[in-house]
């Protein structure tokens, strides 16, 4: 499974790929909104000089051909640019002549299988159902993303799966565990996903067994 960061903050992406497991980035314009900046595409450049991966930049257009425009923009600034479209009809309709055009496209906002499929069917490189938001209205993210899974399999789709909205290490190793593509993850739960208190503790005993140790000279 690839692993993706989900921010639009320079020093996140910069630490996180010093961990050597960061395979792309993708944004969104809530965290775009969050470094204080109006230039998304500024940063969306910055972060493309940052990192070889797919880094996602979404369109704030809602109709087809303002999408198409400013997606056809945002794709000109690298050649590692993907373009996340929200699913709406308009965001089909951009998708599909997008793909036609050789445009990476995600499509965001992804919360049923049916959707996922629409997805597929008109051409996206990738799709992002939202687990931690569909947990949050009680219905299962990860099973969702299950479904989506047995429907690209039954018809062969190759539109990679990206796992959002990750909440915690748990989503993150469910995801792999269903076969997930991709799973973009905040630096909050990156920084987790290392971590257990028993990894600690054994490290602390290590050492401190180490310390009682008379060393002879030879
Ligand atoms: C994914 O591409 C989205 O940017 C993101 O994962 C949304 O997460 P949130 O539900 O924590 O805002």
């Amino acid at each position: 499974m690839k692993f993706f960061i989900d921010t639009a903050n320079l020093e996140e992406i910069k630490e996180a790929a010093s961990y050597g497991f960061l395979d792309g980035v993708t944004t969104n314009p809530s965290l775009i909104a969050k470094e204080g900046l109006s230039d998304q595409n500024k940063r969306i450049k910055a972060i493309c000089e940052l990192t070889p991966g797919p880094v996602s930049a979404e369109v704030l257009a809602c109709e087809t051909e303002p999408m198409i425009k400013e997606a056809r923009q945002l794709a000109a600034i690298a050649s590692n640019v993907v373009v996340k479209i929200p699913m709406t009809m308009s965001g089909l309709q951009a998708c599909s002549i997008l793909s036609g055009d050789g445009i990476k496209v995600n499509v965001t906002l992804v919360f049923t299988s049916i959707q996922a499929l629409l997805a597929a069917k008109a051409g996206a490189s990738y799709v992002s159902p939202f687990v931690g938001r569909l947990d949050d209205i009680g219905v299962d993210g990860l099973n969702v993303v299950e479904e989506i899974l047995g429907i690209y399999d039954n018809y062969e789709f190759i539109t990679e799966i990206i796992v959002a909205s990750v909440r915690h290490p748990q989503h993150v190793a469910r995801a792999a565990l269903i076969g997930a593509d991709i799973c973009t993850i905040p630096f909050s739960v990156i920084k987790r996903l290392a971590s257990h208190p028993l990894t600690d503790d054994g490290l602390a005993k290590f050492m401190a067994d180490h310390g009682k140790v008379k060393f002879s000279s030879h």
